[in-house]
């Protein structure tokens, strides 16, 4: 039988749409799942791609049926499977075969499998793949990091599967070993930040303007034909304007939100690089905080309940969208720079303009903003969108409403904590005399820190602590 061009292990959701998607593009491509009626079901199901699916029932028939030097998709749970797996694999395969790991791998993990991928064979590339169900099947946006070599040997199916933004393939090689999984994971956490953002807005307009479900579909869906322009608002039209018996959607579905920790992942990353990324590290609290339904039923009897609506005009829906577009460019600031933070961190040399390209289309937070983030970090990336003028200018007109939509939550006991994030974080940014003076001195008077002094040179300089002891 004619030998396939590459193969997939792990047939769930992800998985066999990603293999459809192969298929589609003319490559013959073996599947194997853990489960072999899954594979069978699979292959029986496939239609007229299935002349391009060879189901293989063991690990050792999945690899014989491959063309060498083979390619190897996992698509299957991250973590320990992912070890197990290549640990299963190892043996059959030959060391300039190439495994690539498809899901949504921690980047520390991606590091370590391709350290032992150099010492142990086979080849390893971590790949972060966006775009749910999908975008696997009719194009994700792809993030590939481990040797370039090797990305360049798969490129060409890659290119093939993924998503396209005016003909160009949303599929980069981003940079060495687990480069590919971090930028997939500060996608995630934009895209935390992106869904809190809308979902604070929805709030504001829910208790704060009294407006249905179906009506805030409606300014969702107005907002998508504008310049928040994007996948995640389209959606959140959607649901806004979807019904279940009569009822909106939105009014029966359990305010408790999930979450797999790829936006943990991100928090946890930026804190060790100290990269200040407040709006994502707000929308993963806004989350965990969601999960403590039963404390907030006991906050709420203590308190009272929080939303109160909000006078007449002192928000609008026009405000709203212009405290969205500011928030989403905060949101997109912070995670740009915490990119350029861990490329200089890690000597990984990220591709920030390639980044904001290959968001574009495919993935959960492509947006029509991407092309001109694109088009700001490519003129410099040093600087950072906040300042790039084409933003700046954006932020000018936006940041007074993003000012007045917060101080209205605040005033009226709206919760808004990734907006307020961010407004918070453009106030320092554009502070040049801030109030870690007082820190210092702080820091000075119980631990002799020392600081530095505005009208002296120096450092580790103390104050005259002593006399004032308390
Ligand atoms: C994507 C998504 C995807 C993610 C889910 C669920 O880019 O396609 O980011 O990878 O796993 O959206 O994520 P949470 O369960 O963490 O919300």
């Amino acid at each position: 039988m004619e030998r396939a061009d590459i193969g997939l292990i792990g047939l769930g959701t992800m998985g066999a749409m990603l293999a459809l998607n192969i298929a589609e593009k003319g490559y013959r491509i073996a599947v194997w799942n853990r489960t072999g009626s899954v594979t069978e079901k699979f292959a029986a199901t496939a239609g007229e791609l299935a002349s391009r699916i060879v189901p293989t029932q063991t690990l050792q028939a999945l690899v014989e049926a491959i063309r060498p030097p083979r390619t190897i998709i996992l698509m299957v749970p991250a973590g320990k499977v992912v070890d197990d797996q290549i640990a299963a694999l190892r043996p059959l395969l030959d060391r300039d075969d190439l495994v690539i790991d498809a899901g949504n791998a921690n980047f520390h993990d991606t590091d370590r499998r391709a350290a032992e991928a150099a010492i142990k064979g086979p080849r390893f590339l971590g790949m972060g793949v966006s775009g749910g169900e999908e975008g696997a099947r009719h194009g994700p946006s792809i993030m590939g990091g481990g040797d370039k070599a090797d990305w360049d040997r798969v490129k060409p199916v890659l290119e093939a599967i993924s998503a396209k933004y005016q003909g160009i393939p949303c599929a980069t090689w981003m940079g060495p070993a687990g480069a590919g999984h971090f930028v997939k994971a500060v996608h995630n956490g934009v895209e935390y930040a992106d869904m809190q953002m809308i979902a604070e807005i929805y709030g504001l307009m829910r208790d704060g303007l009294g407006m249905g479900a179906a009506a805030i579909g409606d300014v969702f869906a107005a907002w998508n034909r504008g310049p928040l322009q994007s996948y995640l608002v389209e959606i959140s039209a959607a649901v806004a304007r979807a019904t279940d018996g009569g009822k909106p959607m939105l009014d029966v579905i359990l305010d408790k939100a999930g979450q797999k920790g790829t936006g943990r992942w991100t928090v946890i990353e930026a804190q060790h690089l100290s990269a200040p990324i407040p709006v994502i590290e707000a929308a993963v609290m806004a989350r965990n905080v969601s999960a403590r339904l039963e404390a907030r039923q006991a906050g709420q009897a203590v308190f009272g309940p929080a939303p109160q609506a909000l006078p007449q005009g002192s928000v609008t829906i026009a405000l709203l969208e212009q405290a969205m577009i500011a928030g989403k460019i905060l949101c997109y600031a912070q995670g740009f720079q915490m990119l350029a933070a861990a490329s200089e961190s890690f000597g990984w040399n990220l591709p920030l303009p390639e980044i904001a390209k290959v968001w574009r289309a495919g993935c959960i937070i492509r947006s029509s903003m991407l092309n001109d983030m694109s088009t700001a970090l490519a003129e410099d990336p040093a600087r950072g969108l906040m300042l790039a003028p084409f933003f700046a200018s954006l932020l000018k007109t936006a940041t007074p409403a993003l000012r007045q939509v917060v101080a209205a939550g605040a005033a009226h006991g709206q919760p808004v904590p990734a907006l307020s994030a961010g407004l918070s974080w453009f106030d320092m940014m554009r502070t040049a005399r801030g109030t870690a003076n007082m820190i210092q001195a702080q820091r000075d008077f119980f631990g002799a820190h020392g600081f530095e002094r505005l009208d002296q040179p120096g450092t580790g300089l103390h104050g005259p602590w002593g006399a004032h002891m308390v």
